[in-house]
């Protein structure tokens, strides 16, 4: 009898070795990473919930209540925020970024007699304390209570690069980079007694990833994360902001750090939150970006996935420009090889630091055709706040900071703010769409075909960004059967027959309309 118990535990113990070492995930859960929907938030531009904070006395000068001044501070803040998640719960999503909240500079940085405040957050002066602007650490703990009531993630932009504008030789400009612990001055950039920042300049090759990461990144002062002052106090910072619930961490500027330091200080997270959600900002240029291999080891290596700049400049040329789906289908499968895990990527149409969609194509019907395929291609897909309100203004292309424009209304009945909702369902309910292999079923100019598979789970999703159009003979791993459109017609997608022919699974012929996008699966969704 004991034998056969030892034998049993033998046979169950290899079994779930073998599971685990072919990568087997629980195709149970809808809890893991894969499954998230993110909601990024300029805290400032959302929503003016407490309106005592719009123009705190301590940093006194900052504010424009007429929204016209974009490069001030516009009264949005952590109870605006709080108020609306109900609203942002509504689209399915299931993380929400928020924009840096630690205490920034208190006076502006003066650049050609205009006044720059950074209600962006990415000019820090204390990493330990909330910025006035936005509230206080109730608020803040309000906030991440509300949301996890609501079964909703925290993900803070966290920007431990640098502190904030600073000049070596004009120490009254600006805070002058001044870094605090608590509220006790540590330094400044031109009395850096504890040797804080980096000293050498600007930077001036882009290519070179030692100029990036020992130099500024335009006038910011440049921490150095090998000094172990600055070290503890970072990490003491985000376990700080971790002690206080958030998630996970958007990493800001993270190529202008050391990826060793970047590492450790990923595993300085994992110790206190296992699960952590971590990503970063590795911009990239695009294809050709020759610090693209430090981009692929930076996210194969440290800890932290990386914003998928590659697949974005890639889906903004497609269905912003017009260029062929066939170099989204190339991106697509280069980029599963190099990374170790795609399926981690986070994958967005725009982000606050470039144009946001509407503002390079002002076609509605494209930019939906863009957000489904976020939803249903391989990574975690991130939305811009008001994308679902099609918010944009186009002054200046749309560049920052008229990217950032304050949100205007919460609608939850538009076009977008539905298909987001329908399509996180979708995300949900499948592992296909969390971790599914891609398969390409069809690729031409205007149409894309793709399948999504993950055990029995099976998506197939058609987008057609030209005019009406027929395929025919295109196999599937659906079976044979009538599969009505996920969307129900929301983005004039159709129904499909599949038939079985010559021992394969085919559509034999199928028309998509002009601008659709039909979703076809065999996944019951509640
Ligand atoms: C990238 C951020 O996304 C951008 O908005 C910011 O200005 C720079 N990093 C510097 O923090």
């Amino acid at each position: 009898m004991r034998k056969n118990v030892k034998l049993f535990a033998v046979i169950i113990l290899v079994f779930s070795l073998l599971l685990t070492s072919c990568g087997v995930k629980d195709t149970t859960s809808s809890n893991v990473p894969e499954s998230d929907v993110i909601y990024q938030v300029m805290i400032d531009r959302f929503y003016n919930g407490d309106k005592s904070n719009d123009d705190p006395e301590v940093s006194k000068g900052m504010f424009d209540p007429t929204y016209t001044n974009w490069r001030m501070y516009w009264g949005g803040d952590l109870k605006g925020l709080t108020e609306k998640i109900p609203y942002i719960k509504g689209m399915g999503v299931t993380a929400i970024w928020i924009s840096p909240v630690v205490d920034n500079i208190n006076k502006p940085a003066i650049y050609n007699g205009e006044i720059n405040a950074p209600y962006h957050g990415y000019w820090a002066r204390d990493f330990k304390r909330v910025e006035e602007h936005f509230g206080t650490w109730e608020d803040f703990d309000n906030f991440v209570k509300t949301a996890h009531a609501n079964g909703i993630k925290v993900v803070l932009d966290f920007a431990p690069n640098h502190t904030s504008p600073a000049d070596e030789n004009n120490p009254d400009f600006a805070e002058n980079g001044a870094l605090y612990d608590d509220g006790k001055l540590l330094g400044t950039y031109s009395n850096d007694v504890n040797k804080l920042f980096h000293h050498n300049g600007g930077i001036t090759n882009w290519n070179n990833l030692k100029d990036l990461q020992d130099k500024n990144l335009f006038d910011l002062a440049d921490l150095d994360q090998s000094n172990p002052i600055v070290d503890k106090y970072l990490k003491d910072s985000i376990k700080l902001w971790f002690s206080h619930g958030i998630d996970g961490v958007r990493l800001d500027a993270a190529k202008h750090m050391p990826m060793e330091w970047v590492k450790s200080f990923a595993n300085t997270i994992y110790s206190v939150k296992k699960d952590a959600l971590l990503f970063a900002e590795w911009m990239l240029s695009g294809p050709t970006d020759p610090l693209y291999g430090y981009n692929i080891q930076f996210a194969n290596t440290t800890g932290f996935s990386v914003l998928d700049f590659m697949l974005n400049r890639v889906i903004r040329d497609v269905f912003g420009k017009g260029y062929g789906f066939d170099r989204l289908n190339d991106t697509i499968e280069e980029t599963n090889k190099d990374y170790d895990n795609p399926y981690k990527l986070i994958t967005f149409i725009d982000n606050h630091d470039m144009p946001r969609f509407l503002s390079i194509n002002y076609d509605k019907d494209k930019m939906h055709e863009a957000i489904a395929f976020i939803m249903t291609s391989r990574g975690i897909p991130a939305i811009y706040y008001g994308t679902e309100q099609y918010l944009h203004n186009d002054t200046n292309g749309g560049n920052d900071p008229y990217n950032r424009p304050m949100m205007e209304k919460f609608d939850g009945n538009t076009k977008a703010y539905v298909l987001i909702r329908e399509l996180s369902k979708l995300r949900k309910a499948t592992p296909a769409l969390q971790y599914g292999k891609t398969v390409a079923r069809y690729v031409s100019d205007d149409v894309y075909i793709y399948e999504r598979q993950y055990g029995k789970d099976i998506v197939v999703v058609a987008i057609n960004k030209g005019e009406e159009t027929t395929v025919k003979n295109i196999e599937t791993s659906l079976r044979k059967g009538k599969y009505s459109d996920y969307l129900k017609g929301l983005l004039e997608g159709v129904n499909l027959k599949v038939e079985r022919r010559n021992s394969e699974n085919n559509i034999l012929s199928i028309t998509l309309p002009k601008d659709s996008v039909s979703i076809w699966t065999n996944v019951r969704v509640k």
